[in-house]
């Protein structure tokens, strides 16, 4: 992809490369039934791990980190020595498009933002071969959170997420692929801006003045600023949805 460069150079300067926030993590978190004192917990798409230390120090498990940028996954550590979660996290660097471990290994996987590079349908699939019996899934997935989005959001997806669908399909998606859905919440805009957005737009000024000759770079900080700007115009139309499920 042209340009991925520029997007991971800013995303390493936020403390999270998509919506989320500590709360809306440990509200999941908690919705899942005590089943097993130190879970084995797989973070997939983890990124720089906001989410994977929330879960650290929430669940007393042991939680894998898979990313597939070594510089996300080197934040993340860092971060997890000044929380003092370190040893509760092991990071890999792969792409969850390549992972090897054996079937039923996890008790719970997580994915915030993340299952989509799988396609939301077939990330599930992946996820029921590695999930222990009766083990748990929680992800967050863009959504749409009407039932009829007017025709200029839906043109705006045709183009940046051409699998968005509203909230009842995915739980369609989710019977289908064997997992009874525990809960299901949207994400509050503040998750979208305060860990997200508006860093976002506190970093672009710099990088816009760092590459005010490149042409690619410029154009991928366009894209940003008018993702931002959609939401802010958009956003009661759709949202990030909190997907938690047992497999059965
Ligand atoms: C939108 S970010 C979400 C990161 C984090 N979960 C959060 O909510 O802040 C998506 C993450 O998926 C990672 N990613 C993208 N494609 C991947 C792949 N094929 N394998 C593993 N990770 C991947 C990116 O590096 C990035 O960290």
């Amino acid at each position: 992809m042209e340009g991925i460069e520029y997007i991971y150079e800013l995303c390493e300067a936020l403390p999270r490369s998509g919506p989320g926030d500590n709360e809306s993590t440990k509200r999941a978190f908690n919705s899942i039934p005590k089943f097993q004192p130190t879970p084995f917990i797989l973070d997939i798409g983890c990124g720089q791990g906001m989410q994977t230390i929330e879960l650290a120090k929430v669940s007393n498990g042991e939680v894998i980190a898979l990313d597939n940028h070594q510089p996300f996954l080197d934040i993340l550590m860092e971060q997890a020595k000044k929380y003092r979660v370190a040893e509760k996290i092991t990071p890999k660097n792969i792409s969850m498009l390549d992972m090897d471990f054996e079937e039923k290994t996890f008790d719970i996987i997580w994915s915030e933002g993340a299952l989509y590079f799988m396609g939301f349908q077939n990330g599930l699939k992946r996820c029921h071969q590695l999930l222990r019996n009766k083990g748990y899934l929680a992800v967050t997935e863009l959504v749409y959170t009407v039932s009829d989005p007017p025709p200029q959001v839906v043109e705006y997806f045709e183009d940046e997420y051409p699998d968005i669908k509203n909230i009842g399909e995915n739980i369609e998606t989710i019977k289908e692929e064997r997992f009874s859905l525990i809960s299901n919440f949207t994400l509050p805009e503040s998750s979208w801006l305060n860990n997200y957005y508006l860093p976002i737009e506190n970093e672009l000024p710099r990088l816009i003045k760092k590459y005010q000759e490149n042409e690619v770079a410029l154009t991928v900080f366009e894209g940003f600023r008018n993702e931002v700007d959609f939401y802010r115009k958009c956003s009661r139309f759709y949202g990030y949805e909190f997907f938690i499920m047992e497999k059965i």
